[in-house]
């Protein structure tokens, strides 16, 4: 009952929401909780990692909770699944009892778009052509990857998540979320429908994703940054999804018509901003993101977890621990008043030569001489 109160009260944010007093005016610093899932162990390999071979990476073990059952479990019945038992110490974590609520405990589910055409593009023209030349444009004619849509291969993705989330929840307890977000880019909205809107949900746990600025990718000067119009993704996305408050008409922050992408600091103070908002406003305990490659190496990397590179349609859980600090106390968050928010990224006019790490794009020239296009080189960011 009260959780359908507060969906229908929810405005433009997520079903469970309610603001976090005692985050009000003071800084929210993020940990990573590890020992609960393989991607923490510093002994697991990213590369190649596959959460449908692993429960999502949740761990075997046993938590301080364990065997408290909210409804007196008589011996002999079905034993509590390892996501049940987990998700009771999480719910205890965050219980009155232990905290005096400047702490809070989140699990966030962080997935990667299936594959997009601006990842065959990069491929199919290698990495450097890529950067300096074809990703600036919205397409070769035949293929179009501005703001691009998800291949066959990227709607295959989305569909075996799907299939594996709802396996999870039907035989191995793990909660539905309580909110679900996603990038404005069209790849995501896709995956995170693909994923999520067919799975049988509980009643007061409806899929309505929250379509949030800040969990775009990298603005680099890539067209495959540059997101559509607020009328043309409502066209787009299905009727559940929903805009945060404040989604403006046009994309204000894309500067790639001036040749200017986005530092990895900026970057970082903006994925901080995001985590805050969702923080300071949702209470909901289980919440998923459907982001990027770039975007999510960026929140793992404020929120304290170890790199863990995603290849196309992969999830990854972590723990989140907030605090809610007072005073001085608060570290400041990276990178807001020194770092230049955007800068120059060199091209070439025309398909380039070559590009020579850290220093830029070899253009060619109508001398036919070629010439080096800047000092400053196109991050070698595979932008996804
Ligand atoms: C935990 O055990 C189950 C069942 O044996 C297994 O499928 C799963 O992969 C294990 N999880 C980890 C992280 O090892
Ligand atoms: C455009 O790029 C795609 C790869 O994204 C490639 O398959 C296709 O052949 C290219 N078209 C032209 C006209 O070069």
């Amino acid at each position: 009952m009260k959780a359908t109160t507060l969906t229908a009260l929810g405005l433009a944010a997520s079903g469970a929401s309610a603001r976090w007093h005692e985050a009000d005016g003071a800084t929210i610093r993020y940990s990573t909780v590890s020992g609960y899932f393989l991607q923490d162990e510093p002994t697991t390999n990213p590369s190649g990692f596959d959460y449908a071979a692993w429960n999502f990476g949740l761990l075997n073990r046993t938590y301080p909770t364990d065997g408290w059952g909210h409804h007196q479990p008589s011996s002999g019945s079905v034993a509590s699944t390892q996501w049940q038992r987990f998700a009771r110490w999480v719910d205890y974590l965050n219980s009155n009892c232990r905290n005096d609520g400047r702490t809070r405990y989140k699990v966030l589910v962080m997935g990667r778009h299936g594959q997009g055409w601006h990842n065959v593009a990069e491929t199919y023209y290698g990495t450097p052509a890529w950067n300096c030349y074809w990703a600036e444009l919205d397409g070769n004619g035949t293929a179009t990857w501005a703001d691009p849509l998800l291949t066959p291969q990227g709607a295959a993705e989305a569909s075996r998540a799907n299939a594996y989330f709802a396996s999870r929840l039907r035989d191995h307890g793990m909660p539905a979320f309580d909110s679900y977000y996603s990038s404005p880019l069209k790849r995501c909205i896709q995956t995170a429908d693909g994923t999520f809107s067919s799975l049988h949900l509980p009643a007061g746990k409806p899929f309505r994703p929250t379509i949030k600025e800040l969990f775009r990718e990298g603005i680099s000067i890539h067209t495959c940054d540059r997101r559509s119009t607020r009328r043309e993704i409502r066209a787009f996305a299905p009727a559940s999804f929903r805009f945060e408050e404040g989604f403006t008409e046009e994309d204000e922050l894309w500067q790639g018509a001036q040749s200017k992408g986005e530092t990895e600091a900026h970057e970082q103070a903006r994925s901080k901003t995001v985590l805050d908002d969702v923080f300071a406003h949702d209470d909901g305990t289980w919440l998923s993101v459907t982001s990027h490659s770039g975007e999510i190496r960026s929140l793992l990397a404020v929120l304290g977890h170890r790199e863990f590179g995603l290849g196309t349609g992969q999830i990854i859980p972590v723990l989140v621990r907030a605090e809610a600090v007072r005073g001085g106390g608060g570290s400041p968050p990276p990178g807001t008043t020194t770092a230049p928010g955007f800068t120059f990224e060199a091209t070439c006019t025309a398909p380039p030569v070559t590009s020579i790490a850290g220093q830029g794009c070899v253009c060619s020239t109508t001398g036919g001489v070629p010439a080096l296009a800047s000092a400053t080189p196109t991050p070698s960011l595979r932008q996804m």
